[in-house]
């Protein structure tokens, strides 16, 4: 569905055509009960139907087998993985320094999806999750360009997509808070589209009388939404070749590492992905494999158990690297896939609706599908690709969950640990108890430091650790 506004209006009639046309008649059921507010606002959502997905979508479910189940994924392999140890980082990191000090690096940041999981009720980037500061996942990011603006003495610019849901509260929270010290003027939002839920017959679920059920499309949602929204013209326009993508959840990543656009640019690649071991077969990461010879992730939903546990003679597992969501694109690719129609994933989930009375129903289970695109899906189109291994416990620990694996506490953990390593790099004695756990807490803003480098030139001679530290 395209993002619906008042210009986009559509007659009765035009609604009613179209949609016996598209088998959909159901959707204006209720339009005698509505006020016009309401019928305007049913009007335009369905103005703004994208029948082709619809299309496709309808033809997906004539396949899905009647327990919901997805399809599970065959023929693929494992994909080849670049390892680059720490004496073949000096010549990547140069051309990705020099790439940052020209101007030519933006930064894709996804935020607009849901935070179910997390039990958090707001945009996932307003969490408080500095282990002392208490700053949010957005300033953590944030900070992060701006010490990488300063460092490289050229501009970032920072692109955030939102949903409909969040958008508004996304704004307002850079606003409140004067955008962390970026500039105003580098820092882009943009919303993007949505699509509707479905009955297993392939009618559009009406969440109530006059409003179709639409959740957002999936962050692969953010090609069309790139282009529609301009954000692909205003990269070409500052000079922007290479695009650092990453998502809201993870406080560890190195945003815009220079190691990794060096590399990405000297294999002349269209999308680069980094990928870690997964920890166990069961973690939530979708993996890298070759399918039909061509590059792709498989999204850990779609394994089997079988493929999830499968194992090497060596022990280790078949489909040992998971996919973090930290890309690297150019923007020649992004405007080339702008038009790709990326690949529909369907979900079985619990869609409130209203019923043949126009009584609004809370199911207690799966009832309906929702779809979504991935960005990662784009892999197969890119003529070079490389992915890159690196060290999980430095970049990556996102906060998923409430409680458990993937935690405010497991990642908070995990950043203090990283500072810990930090300071002992820098020759910094770290208080541990008798279990080896950090008895202060410590935290580095990373416009005080970005990295150990940076740091050993910022701390005081003779610093040394005796209660919680905040550097910054
Ligand atoms: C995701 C990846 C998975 C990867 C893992 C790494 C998907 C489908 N899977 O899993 O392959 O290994 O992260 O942490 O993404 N988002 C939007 N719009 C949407 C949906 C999501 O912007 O419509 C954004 C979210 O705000 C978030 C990110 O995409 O920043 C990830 O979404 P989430 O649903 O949490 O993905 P995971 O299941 O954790």
């Amino acid at each position: 569905m395209k993002q619906t506004s008042t210009e986009i209006k559509m007659t009765h009639a035009e609604a009613i055509g179209l949609l016996k046309q598209h088998d959909q008649s159901h959707v204006l059921q209720f339009l005698e009960r509505l006020d016009s507010a309401q019928r305007d606002g049913l009007l335009n959502q369905v103005a703004g139907l994208d029948w082709v997905t619809l299309a496709r979508i309808r033809a997906m479910l004539k396949h899905t087998p009647s327990d919901g189940a997805a399809v599970p994924v065959s023929g693929i392999e494992p994909a080849p993985v670049v390892s680059l140890s720490a004496d073949k980082q000096a010549e990547p990191r140069a051309t990705g320094e020099k790439a940052l000090g020209s101007g030519q690096v933006g930064v894709i940041l996804v935020a607009g999806g849901q935070g179910t999981r997390l039990g958090y009720d707001g945009p996932k980037g307003t969490y408080r999750l500095a282990p002392l500061s208490n700053v949010s996942l957005f300033e953590i990011h944030a900070r992060k360009i701006l010490a990488l603006e300063r460092r490289y003495g050229a501009p970032i610019p920072f692109y955030i997509m939102t949903s409909e849901g969040n958008d508004a509260a996304t704004r307002s929270f850079f606003d409140e808070n004067k955008f962390f010290g970026l500039s105003r003027e580098r820092v882009k939002f943009f919303v993007q589209g949505t699509l509707p839920a479905f009955w297993p017959d392939g009618r559009i679920v009406l969440e109530s009388p006059g409003k179709l059920f639409a959740a957002p499309d999936g962050h692969g949602g953010i090609l069309a939404a790139l282009d529609r929204r301009g954000m692909l013209a205003d990269m070409q326009a500052r000079g922007v070749k290479t695009l650092f993508y990453f998502q809201v959840d993870n406080p560890m990543v190195a945003i815009a590492d220079p190691v990794f656009i060096g590399v990405h640019l000297q294999h002349a690649s269209e999308m680069s992905l980094k990928v870690c071991a997964k920890r166990d077969p069961a973690e939530g990461l979708g993996v890298v494999v070759v399918r039909e010879g061509r590059q792709a992730v498989v999204e850990y939903t779609e394994l089997t158990d079988a493929q999830k546990s499968a194992r090497r003679a060596n022990g280790d597992l078949v489909f040992k690297f998971g996919s973090v969501a930290i890309h690297l694109f150019s923007l020649s690719f992004l405007q080339r896939e702008a038009a790709a129609g990326l690949p529909l994933h369907q979900a079985h989930k619990k869609v409130g609706f209203c019923d043949e009375a126009g009584t609004l129903v809370k199911p207690a289970k799966a009832n309906a599908y929702k779809f979504e695109k991935f960005i990662f899906d784009a892999l197969p189109d890119a003529r070079t690709a490389v992915i890159l291994e690196f060290a999980r416990e430095d970049e990556f620990a996102p906060v998923k969950n409430a409680e458990g694996d993937d935690s405010p506490e497991t990642s908070r953990l995990a950043l203090m640990e990283k500072f810990a390593r930090w300071m002992s790099s820098c020759g910094v004695l770290v208080p541990r108890d008798a279990a080896g756990r950090l008895v202060h807490r410590l935290e580095i803003d990373p416009v005080y430091a970005n990295s150990p480098e940076e740091l050993k030139k910022r701390l005081p001679p003779g610093f040394s650790i005796h209660a919680d530290v905040l550097l910054k």
